[in-house]
């Protein structure tokens, strides 16, 4: 049996995992990552892409920012694209310089990964944990397996980092949280595809055939959304079929799209979920193990790094200064934000997306949202400081 101690024991390896680890480091707190896939395998999912300045920043303060921000793109807009009309929304005149930084989601978690290990910080790939004891009392236990030995991790306080699937909100006490779940009756299909992108911002569409999105990851590859069934496949979708259907949704006069080898396909079914309650007694939920938004606003991600700051800070101030208030308060604090981004994704969603017939009412108020934001520099406001992020201060 493999005995590890330690002050915080992190399940998951992924973003919020990661960042926590690094943020109790740097407070002089211990920690040890146990992580159920394989480095390899964390380190090649393709998700997010879309960095909020609060995230950016964080990884700035934790040193782990120098191939972010030579390789990340910075944007200054975004362009909404409705029927085929295409608008930009400028974000530093609006939101007093705040901008979104593009990177690849596995290129932070290989970031974070490797300066977790560069420091000696311990973490155990395919070491899936099976089971939470004690979080009611000073001395919870994490019981996992790793290389066919079982194992015991003893510390004071535990984080569940370990996404939607994972084993930690499943401990909660069912009478101590509620559950708010939306199931949309569409998915994206996501690509990635050797092209320069055809665009310097990314660009949100709505078109009578559907939604897409068209974002990048560097001068030579583009990554690009469309909406499609949920019972869809990616089987039905040859790389022919996937440019045309773009070129259409995306397609506004005088631009025209560049298409290349698709060499990534997936299909992302949309959703919101969340509880309201991300703590039991020393277990802590943070990131997609207590929420998910659709990806229509770009927040997951950035969520999870919110969460895991806030429970840095509570567990700083527990080590610090004795005191368990901001522990206590973390789910309160937290959940203002998710509320927030619940509702932002909401808005992205239902805006971009073709949800009845078009023409209908609900079409109509569609067009009535975008053709305000054209008029409007309070709605287009709005748009912006939620899309590039608000500061940690607006809800404290
Ligand atoms: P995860 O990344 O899911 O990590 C959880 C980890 O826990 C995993 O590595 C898992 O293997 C591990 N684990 C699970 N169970 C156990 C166990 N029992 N024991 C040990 N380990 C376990 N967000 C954005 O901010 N911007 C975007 O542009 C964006 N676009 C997206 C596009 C798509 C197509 C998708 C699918 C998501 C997108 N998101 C976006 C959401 C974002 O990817 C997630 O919110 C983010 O990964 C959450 O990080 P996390 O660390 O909480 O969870
Ligand atoms: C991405 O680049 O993967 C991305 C960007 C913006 C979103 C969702 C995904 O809203």
């Amino acid at each position: 049996m493999k005995i590890l101690k330690t002050q915080v024991g992190i399940i998951g390896a992924g973003p919020a995992g990661l960042t926590l680890a690094l943020l109790l480091r740097k407070q002089g707190i211990e920690a040890i990552i146990i992580e159920h896939r394989s480095r390899e395998y964390v380190q090649a999912r393709v998700r997010a892409g879309l960095l909020e300045q609060n995230t950016v920043d964080i990884y700035k303060s934790l040193g782990v920012a120098n191939r972010l921000l030579k390789e990340g793109q910075e944007h200054h807009g975004v362009y909404l694209s409705f029927d085929g009309q295409r608008i930009r929304i400028p974000f530093g005149e609006l939101t007093g310089g705040r901008n979104i930084t593009i990177y690849g989601q596995q290129e932070v978690v290989k970031d974070l990964t490797d300066e977790w290990i560069a420091g000696g910080g311990q973490i155990y790939f395919e070491a899936p944990a099976t089971k939470i004891e004690n979080f009611d009392t000073d001395n919870p236990k994490i019981y996992f397996e790793h290389q066919g030995e079982a194992g015991i991790m003893d510390c004071d306080f535990m984080a569940a980092c370990d996404g939607y699937h994972g084993i930690g909100r499943k401990t909660l006490p069912s009478d101590t949280f509620k559950e708010y779940s939306v199931t949309y009756p569409f998915s994206w299909l996501g690509i990635l595809a050797h092209v320069a992108p055809s665009t310097d911002e990314l660009i949100y569409a709505y078109h009578e055939r559907g939604f897409a999105l068209h974002s990048l990851r560097s001068d030579k590859i583009s990554r690009l959304y469309i909406q499609v069934d949920n019972d869809d496949s990616v089987d039905n979708w040859s790389d022919e079929r996937i440019w045309e259907e773009l070129a259409i949704r995306l397609g506004t006069e005088g631009w025209t799209l560049k298409t290349g080898p698709i060499f990534e396909k997936g299909i992302t079914p949309m959703r919101s979920f969340f509880t309201d309650n991300m703590q039991a007694g020393r277990l802590f939920l943070a990131g997609d193990a207590a929420h998910i938004v659709p990806p229509t606003g770009g927040k997951g991600l950035n969520l999870a790094v919110a969460d895991v700051k806030h429970l840095a800070d509570g567990l700083a101030e527990y080590y610090q200064q004795n005191s368990i208030n901001a522990l206590d308060n973390y789910s309160a604090i937290a959940l203002k934000r998710i509320w927030r981004a619940q509702d932002f994704s909401n808005f992205m969603t239902t805006l971009f997306h073709k949800q009845d017939e078009h023409g209908s009412f609900t079409y109509q108020l569609q067009k009535a949202k975008f053709d305000y934001i054209k008029v409007s520099k309070a709605y287009a406001t709005t748009i912006a400081e939620n899309y590039v992020g608000l500061p940690f201060e607006a809800f404290e």
